[in-house]
């Protein structure tokens, strides 16, 4: 097991050893893994290709580190819980040698069904213990999953399964959120419509809706279940071949496929995890996140798992059957890490401390929000209310490219600042640039958060598409990797995220790429152009500002809008549906045509005082139409 810190003195000598020498670090946290064949390299990087390689030569499969090697110490204990979304639901738990039996039982159902080493798979399924199986199973086989967020409509699975060919989707006939149920086989079917690489498609049973079954390419995974053994010997993999695609929003229209690879992913999350969450042996850990995200892949899966932890999944949603549900299922199971998201805290918060007061919380040791900038209020709140202002919040800065969690407290060991993510973990080294990409050295600053030496865990690439990758990331800085956030480091070096400085929307702390709504928007026929932006939002962090302009008058605004949000859900998803849509006759461009979001931002965001000089715009009075359309709102 790699090191776990125990003190913030510990934590600044051991920061101190992995920046002045990282490689030497680094392969002593990775020899406590079991490998196959030992690394030839530890590192060999430079990050103008840019080229990453961890490890590489060491052979392994992360799936014997996460299962195979408990067995003998923790067999008989719990490592994966599942609580369900009906509160009446009976919780499941396998233990870990059960986790091993069924990772290899759906291995082999997708080797029957014709998957193999290097095979992409889709996995658009509910949070049920099934989709964590699932993850494992196309590890152990070599095959590289790429989940997608089953909130994603048909239209967006597909261009996720088209960008990665993949052979093979797993599903479910449903998906139980709250009251709803959704048909996702449904979902998948009409995306398959437009995928020609999609052979099989296995279904596992959620809600016991009926579904459409196409011979010869849906099976249902109970009966496949029924027709394989429980051995299943893990694929052996190089350290740098990758485990999974995660698709990713940023400031162009198509979502990427960040690729990981599989040492140095399973290096830094474990070692992450064990350190951020402060984790004891025996400890309940509990992350709400949903494994269509990073979160759920690197911190309910693979990070806890690596460190033989007990990982809890839920299927539901925090206000059902009411806003107390969290809170009951931290006493009900005993929860000891509690990591969610700065925008679950708001809701909660909303709906009266009524919800919170009936539960003990006497178990939490450490809380943890992801995702987004956490407001001063919420964070009081959460301290307060679910803390009892006894313990920890860790406030964890990273993103799906990152792998893992880069800036964050490690528990309880040091000191902890409301709002601030706070020091870099061993290994990362963060700088604040200007935007001419000079280093500044001084605290008390703001600048544009960047990394300049490569971390275990960081994105190798994006699927097919490497250049892509450079220019997004290592193209805007020469020598390092661009984060797209800002950042400020306070007097005794302690960073707080200030939030994307690109046109990336964090919508509930999901990324949200403007120019994904904005093309999706103009697929309504109605719609000339449009320009998205994002607000200030009280629950959700951001809301989503879009100004279309229509072709010709329309008569009927309201059935304009909801046709538009119609057309939104139907290219992306209801996650980007934007809250506000202004129609304009025209928008602020500049002469040589591009739209000055600037601008729109200001507007939306309330600060008129604020729009700057607009005498350079080719038609400087749309703007204060737009203002006053907006005022008048
Ligand atoms: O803007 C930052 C914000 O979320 C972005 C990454 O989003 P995603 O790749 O979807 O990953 C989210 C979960 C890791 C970042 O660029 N972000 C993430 N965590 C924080 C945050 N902003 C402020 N504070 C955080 N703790």
């Amino acid at each position: 097991m790699t090191h776990q810190i125990d003190s913030f003195e510990e934590y600044k000598s051991e920061y101190a050893k992995s920046v002045k020498d990282p490689k030497k670090f680094w392969a002593k946290q990775a020899k406590t893994f079991h490998w196959r064949k030992p690394w030839k390299k530890t590192l060999d990087w430079n990050f103008k290709e840019p080229k990453v390689k961890w490890f590489a030569g060491g052979k392994l499969n992360i799936t014997e580190n996460c299962l195979d090697r408990h067995l003998k110490d923790r067999g008989d204990q719990v490592a994966l819980l599942w609580e369900a979304n009906d509160p009446k639901e009976a919780s499941k738990s396998y233990t870990y040698k059960e986790l091993h039996r069924e990772v290899c039982r759906f291995a082999n159902v997708l080797k029957r069904n014709g998957a193999k080493k290097g095979d992409r798979i889709c996995l658009y399924m509910p949070m049920l213990p099934e989709l964590g199986i699932a993850v494992l199973a196309c590890a152990r086989i070599g095959a590289i999953h790429s989940v997608v967020f089953a909130g994603f409509s048909a239209n967006a699975l597909a261009d996720r399964i088209n960008d990665a060919s993949c052979n093979i989707v797993l599903t479910s006939d449903a998906i139980r959120r709250g009251k709803k149920v959704i048909p996702a086989k449904l979902v998948v079917d009409e995306a398959l419509q437009n995928c020609p690489s999609v052979k099989k498609v296995i279904i596992t049973n959620c809600a016991g809706i009926e579904v459409s079954i196409t011979e010869g390419r849906d099976v249902w995974l109970f009966e496949e279940l029924k027709k394989v053994s429980a051995k299943c010997p893990a694929e052996e993999m190089d350290a740098e071949d990758p485990l999974f695609v995660l698709y990713t929003s940023g400031s162009t229209g198509k979502p990427k496929g960040v690729v990981h690879t599989c040492g140095g992913y399973m290096v830094y999350t474990e070692y992450s995890f064990k350190n951020v969450f402060q984790y004891k042996e025996g400890d309940i850990y509990w992350c709400t996140a949903d494994i269509g995200w990073i979160t759920g892949h690197s911190y309910i899966i693979y990070g806890p798992l690596l460190a033989g932890a007990t990982t809890m999944m839920f299927e539901g949603v925090p206000t059902y059957p009411d806003a107390g549900r969290f809170w009951k299922v931290v006493d009900k199971h005993k929860v000891n890490q509690f990591y969610t998201a700065p925008t679950a805290i708001r809701a909660l918060m909303a709906c009266g401390l009524q919800h919170v007061k009936p539960y003990k919380l006497n178990t939490l040791k450490v809380l943890g929000t992801v995702g987004e900038p956490i407001n001063e209020e919420a964070w009081n709140w959460y301290d307060e209310h679910i803390g009892k202002g006894k313990i920890p919040i860790v406030d964890t800065w990273w993103q799906t490219e990152t792998g893992g969690i880069m800036i964050s407290a490690l528990g309880d060991k040091g000191p902890r600042k409301a709002t601030y993510a706070g020091y870099p973990l061993p290994g990362i080294q963060p700088v604040l640039l200007d935007p001419k990409g000079k280093l500044i050295k001084e605290n008390e600053k703001e600048g544009l958060l960047a990394i300049r030496f490569p971390w275990p865990s960081m994105i190798r690439t994006t699927y097919g598409d490497h250049k892509r990758c450079k220019n997004t990331y290592f193209s805007a800085f020469k020598n390092h990797y661009f984060t797209g956030d800002g950042a400020r480091r306070d007097k005794d070096g302690m960073y707080r995220i200030i939030g994307r400085v690109d046109d990336v929307i964090n919508v509930s702390g999901h990324r949200i790429g403007t120019a994904e709504v904005e093309n999706a928007i103009n697929q309504n026929p109605v719609v000339v152009e449009s320009a998205v932006v994002g607000y200030p939002h009280a629950i959700k962090g951001q809301g989503i500002y879009a100004f279309v302009i229509t072709a010709g008058k329309i008569k009927n605004e309201e059935e304009v809008r909801k046709s538009i949000l119609a057309t939104v859900s139907k290219e992306i998803g209801k996650i980007a549906k934007p809250e506000q849509i202004q129609f304009v006759a025209g928008l602020p461009k500049t002469r040589s045509g591009k739209i000055m979001r600037r601008i729109l931002r200001k507007i939306a965001e309330g600060r008129h005082d604020q729009l700057g000089d607009v005498s350079t715009l080719l038609d400087p009075s749309v703007v204060e139409k737009i203002l006053k359309d907006f005022l008048k709102k």
